[in-house]
């Protein structure tokens, strides 16, 4: 069934009907979720989903744009946290020069914290990175060597995805792989290893064509894994098969 490595069913976009929809993800082909922190306001949401739903995992971490509101108490509550049975990855964390709502030393350094963190709970990591590659990549060789970890909405050049892949990291792929202009994403998808691969969401955001610009959910996934499949010449079975398996081993299910 399909695995949906990061998603965000906490958002308010899904306060008037999430009962209904997380409802139907086991009828619409959707056997797991991972539910990614991004606030310290997420974290209780997530617990919440994880307690009601058998199908829900979570992840905790604080996102660049907010790691303004973290602080020693926040880095306390987030090691808690990790130790609990359904939180199986820290995240998501890393660096975004895009929205640049923090400045970049701030963002370092509680990327670097958070990994750290990780490090000492022997979790993986899902890391969220956008226009910082190069910083990026020398966090992760220095920060992160020899942990688990997947570069979640991957965004940068093949060369450098198949270096991650190298670092034994996963690329996430979500639905930006069914745009048109998405070259470099379907080039990345094309040279890398279906093994190493992740489906995700990151609803309510990102929704896969026919349905870009809408809310997305986890039901969408099976036109990302189609499109997957038509680069990789193989069949969306196949991709959601092997990306299920790639989850569980990533995130120790
Ligand atoms: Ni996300």
């Amino acid at each position: 069934m399909i695995f949906d490595t990061h998603a965000h069913y906490d958002a308010e976009q899904f306060d008037t009907d999430r009962e209904e929809l997380l409802g139907a993800m086991e009828a619409g082909g959707v056997g797991t979720i991972v539910d990614a922190g991004s606030t310290l306001e997420s974290w209780d949401k997530i617990l919440e989903l994880t307690e009601r739903y058998h199908f829900i995992y979570g992840a905790i971490g604080v996102h660049p744009d907010e790691v303004g509101t973290l602080d020693e108490a926040g880095m306390e509550r987030m090691a808690e946290l990790l130790d609990r049975e359904k939180i199986v990855a820290a995240g998501e964390i890393g660096l975004d020069y895009y929205w640049d709502k923090e400045n970049h030393d701030i963002q370092k350094h509680w990327f670097i914290r958070q990994l750290e963190l990780a490090r000492e709970k022997q979790m993986p990591v899902i890391i969220h990175s956008r226009e910082a590659a190069a910083d990026t990549m020398d966090i992760m060789k220095q920060h992160a060597a020899g942990m688990k970890a997947v570069i979640h909405c991957y965004s940068y050049s093949a060369e450098m995805a198949k270096e991650y892949v190298k670092m034994g990291y996963y690329i996430g792929v979500g639905g930006v792989v069914t745009f048109k202009n998405a070259k470099k994403l379907k080039q990345v998808v094309e040279e890398i290893p279906l093994e190493r691969i992740l489906l995700e969401t990151d609803c309510p955001y990102l929704a896969p064509v026919p349905f870009r610009g809408k809310r997305n959910s986890s039901l969408n996934l099976p036109y990302v894994a189609e499109a997957i499949a038509e680069l990789k010449g193989t069949t969306a079975e196949e991709v959601i098969q092997q990306t299920e398996k790639n989850g569980r081993e990533l995130y120790g299910l």
